[in-house]
């Protein structure tokens, strides 16, 4: 059977990875609804040999929706998603909306699919995008040794701040290559040739909520409120992919040896650990446009008798937002089919 779906974000940079990826996998897809602000109604995209109308979420009536993908911000989704529930459709959000809601369930693909069935709400959350590829390498790892701390850094690149991200990156430098002035506006400070550590809001504690969304969503997706988690994320002048130094401390000790297998069984996990030049995955080399998790840089912590570093990239729209979100319709389809 086919099912009508709902892309709310359509023309976003989010969204827009959506439609490809439904049409790339042969998602049912029967009617097709794409939603934004008014700001882009009227506007026409492609999809699959079909010139689709974007209309106007404000004004635009679920009923009948099967599948609604939400990738249009936490306002947007607070707002409206309750609404496509109440109509009836599973909603998938991307946003950070409902994702510490004990009755809304928070979910990687690879990880704890099991858990897209038990929706009271109809609402199944979809992680953020630095969680998710660190989870899909990290929980067969918990399972085999029991991770108890995790020490990571990001390097974020501008697409998860969404169009406006990449257009400023873009014309900030080119702006500076021309020696013309260049405003920060989207970032709060130059973006091009330059790093932040700072994304999304500061919190009494010293982090940023971008930090303490690691911290919250691992031990939610794992289900171990044990597990330490010590962040820090930052905004790095890259296009697509999220790259992450990963220090993690297992109960059992993990060599490269036995982490290198379990890693090479993973499912969405692509292990690429050669130790020569360019034997290690990085945003443009393998991430951008792919939907793998990539690990490398697989080695034993000399500071620590159960430490194992590790390296992983991977596409932070596609696996970070898009892909997984596909994936979990995917599961709820599969439910009742
Ligand atoms: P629009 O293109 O009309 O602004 P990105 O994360 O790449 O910036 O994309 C955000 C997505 O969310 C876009 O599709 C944007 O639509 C959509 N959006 C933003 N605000 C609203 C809103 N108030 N109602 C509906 N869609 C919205």
């Amino acid at each position: 059977s086919r099912y009508n779906v709902a892309v709310v974000g359509a023309t976003g940079a989010v969204g827009e990875a959506m439609l490809a990826i439904l049409a790339e996998r042969g998602f049912p897809v029967g009617e097709l609804h794409l939603l934004a602000s008014e700001r882009s109604a009227g506007e026409t995209v492609e999809w699959n040999g079909r010139a689709i109308v974007v209309r106007d979420l404000a004004d635009f009536d679920p009923a009948g929706i099967d599948i609604a993908l939400f990738s249009a911000g936490a306002g947007v989704s607070k707002k409206y998603a309750p609404k496509f529930a109440a109509a009836g459709a599973v909603v998938i959000d991307n946003s950070s909306a409902f994702r510490y809601d004990d009755d809304v369930p928070l979910v990687v693909a690879e990880v704890n699919p099991e858990q897209c069935a038990n929706r009271p709400r109809g609402i199944i959350a979809n992680p953020n995008c630095s969680t998710m590829q660190m989870l899909v390498a990290l929980a067969p790892l918990h399972r085999a040794a029991g991770i108890e701390r995790i020490n990571v850094c990001t390097y974020q690149s501008v697409s998860g701040a969404g169009r406006s991200g990449m257009e400023e990156l873009g014309r900030q430098t080119a702006a500076m290559l021309n020696f013309q002035p260049h405003e920060p506006a989207k970032f709060p400070v130059q973006i091009a040739f330059n790093l932040i550590p700072h994304i999304d809001e500061f919190l009494e504690n010293g982090f940023t909520k971008e930090e303490m969304k690691m911290v919250w969503e691992t031990r939610k997706i794992l289900g171990d409120e044990a597990i330490g988690v010590n962040p820090t994320a930052v905004r790095v002048p890259v296009f697509f992919g999220h790259s992450e130094a990963v220090h993690i401390e297992t109960k059992r000790r993990l060599g490269v040896d036995e982490a290198r297998e379990l890693l090479a069984a993973a499912p969405g996990v692509e292990v690429i650990d050669e130790r020569e030049p360019g034997g290690y995955p990085t945003p443009v080399t393998h991430a951008a446009g792919t939907d793998a998790v990539y690990v490398g840089r697989l080695r034993e912590d000399p500071s620590h008798p159960r430490g194992l570093d590790l390296w992983i990239v991977s596409d932070n729209i596609r696996k970070g937002a898009a892909l997984n979100a596909v994936q979990l319709a995917e599961i709820v389809v599969n439910e009742r089919a």
